[in-house]
């Protein structure tokens, strides 16, 4: 194995997007960020060098990270932000992955920008569990603002309102020939007929889940967040923010032009916003004028479509590195979640909704607020027993029963606003070494529904189950999969429905837990699980890095 040794500069530089300049913060002045290449078994050291004008870590969303907690990244979870003109080396190894995942800022809006691909390959020796490919071409989806995002996200915070939309969607930094002065911004991938291409596609989108496609061509998906899957054919994929889908793709239709389309899902009815991207896949010897063929794009709240590809792929339990489903479970959990309310703290004009509320969200009834000002990282707090940071009371299950999923939940009335009002806390659950715990995450229509793609860092678990309604386990257990059930580190949780985990806590130290879309982080869709020390070196947290950021 090798050690993959690079350094990060995160600075701002100033790009020209949709007719005017932006000043943006990226890595080595790239958007997207460089791509981290790696095998498996790797040793990876990133150098980052913040000379942005923000304090700022970074994630490396997907990465277990065992035994390495302190590389892990989000802030005030198990690091302090790297002040703006420090330093800090992130450190881990790449043991038991192959495939797609991703860097993104884990500070705010920042990751609208500050964000690349990771790619892990098998080890020198060891094939794909797919036929040889031709070429991997890595598929970056994101948002833009034609604004500076940390100041969209502050506007939000100062008025308690939902923030301002992106602008744009973009394929590796283009935004396409559907926006204003984006004609030859336009991604093209090149291709040779005839051939296969490994399509890594990433959803680095801060609130915009996509359908994907590709006109007259059809998708094998052979892996889900790193994680290689059974083959599954499909004309389109769906992808939720912090997911990722690798997908195989034959170039086996006559020599010409196609367009690439990224089209928002919008799991609600409420959100309608119109980003659809376009890049073009152009044959060798296609002809330049032609223009391209479209494909026939899915209706954007086409939920039905959503949930099929969600459900129906499969875990490959032949694939290296496969885990089966531990079969005992020690804890079981029933977390609700929702967008829900909390008092607003600055009355006045324009600064409050209706009941003096401003907008908040909440897991099990708990609103989740980062330990900032309190002098430690919860990995700190952790790992020398600070106290006063946290408290170790996040609740198993929510404090009181309703019917979750009742449509009437969306509107604002004296039932909604009872249970909409969540308190602010910092809880963590406590997982025994080792221990096996099941999740049901039971989505909630309090104040609207939408799907919810929730992230655990630290692991990657088994996706039992997933429905609409409420969850019933005499009628939904049955329906397990123990088998070959999908292994990701994002389970995106159906509108109006629920979705059933497991995972064996056997990394110790402090994994954040929450909603990747991004505007609902700050509202406190969180909580995090404080995995204890196992009983040897081995199985425990280590000291911190000289270099860690002080808070
Ligand atoms: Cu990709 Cu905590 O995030």
């Amino acid at each position: 194995a090798a050690i993959v040794e690079q350094t990060f500069n995160v600075e701002d530089i100033t790009v020209q997007r949709l007719c005017r300049p932006q000043v943006i913060t990226a890595v080595n002045g790239t958007l997207p960020g460089p791509t981290l290449y790696a095998r498996e078994g790797d040793t990876v050291i990133i150098h980052l060098v913040n000379k942005s004008p923000y304090n700022m870590t970074i994630h490396w969303h997907g990465i277990i990270q065992f035994l390495t907690p302190w590389s892990d990244g989000p802030e005030y979870i198990t690091q302090c932000p790297i002040p703006s003109g420090g330093n800090y080396t992130y450190k881990f190894k790449v043991t038991g992955q192959e495939g797609t995942l991703w860097w993104h800022a884990h500070t705010s809006y920042l990751r609208a920008t500050v964000h690349g691909a990771i790619i892990i390959k098998p080890r020198l020796g060891h094939s794909y569990p797919f036929p040889r490919v031709y070429q991997e071409v890595p598929i970056l989806l994101s948002e833009w603002w034609s604004a500076n995002v940390v100041e969209v996200e502050r506007n939000a915070t100062d008025t308690g309102n939902a923030p301002q939309r992106s602008n744009a969607t973009s394929i590796n930094g283009f935004l396409g020939d559907l926006y204003n002065c984006s004609q030859d911004q336009t991604y093209k991938l090149k291709v040779k007929q005839g051939k296969t291409y490994l399509l890594r596609i990433i959803n680095a989108a801060l609130d915009e889940q996509h359908f994907f496609k590709i006109a007259n061509h059809s998708f094998t998906v052979v892996a889900l967040d790193a994680v290689y899957t059974n083959h599954y054919e499909t004309d389109v994929v769906v992808i939720a923010p912090g997911q990722t889908v690798d997908v195989l793709l034959k170039t086996n239709q006559v020599v010409g032009s196609y367009y690439m389309v990224a089209t928002p899902y919008r799991s609600s009815d409420v959100n309608s916003h119109n980003v659809t991207t376009r890049g073009i896949v152009v044959y060798d010897g296609a002809s330049q004028t032609q223009t391209p063929i479209m494909p026939i794009l899915p209706d954007s709240h086409d939920t039905p479509l959503a949930h099929k590809f969600y459900t129906n792929i499969t875990g490959l339990t032949s694939g290296r590195h496969w885990v089966p489903v531990p079969r005992k479970v020690d804890e079981h959990m029933f977390i609700t979640f929702g967008i829900g309310l909390e008092q607003c703290i600055n009355p006045g004009p324009g600064r409050c909704l209706a009941a003096n509320s401003r907008l908040s969200a909440n897991m099990n009834n708990e609103s989740f607020v980062l330990p900032q000002g309190r002098g430690a990282s919860l990995l700190e707090a952790f790992y020398k027993n600070i106290s006063g940071v946290y408290t170790k009371d996040f609740p198993n299950n929510p404090p009181f029963e309703f019917n979750y999923t009742d449509p009437a939940l969306s509107t604002l009335n004296a039932t909604t606003i009872a249970i909409a009002f969540a308190p602010k806390s910092t809880k963590v659950k406590t997982l025994k070494w080792n221990s096996t715990i099941e999740i049901v995450y039971q989505n909630t229509a309090i104040l609207g529904t939408e799907n919810h793609p929730i992230h655990i860092h630290g692991f990657n678990f088994h996706v039992l189950a997933q429905g609409f309604g409420n969850y019933n386990a005499t009628r939904d257990e049955p329906k397990f999969n123990f088998d070959n059930p999908q292994l990701r580190n994002t389970i995106a949780v159906p509108v109006g429905g629920w979705s059933v985990i497991r995972f064996q806590a056997n990394n110790p130290g402090v994994w954040f837990v929450h909603c990747h879309l991004e505007t609902h982080l700050p509202w406190g869709f969180a909580m995090a699980f404080e995995v204890e020390n196992g009983p040897t070196p081995g199985t425990s947290v280590p000291p911190p890095p000289a270099n860690l950021p002080k808070c």
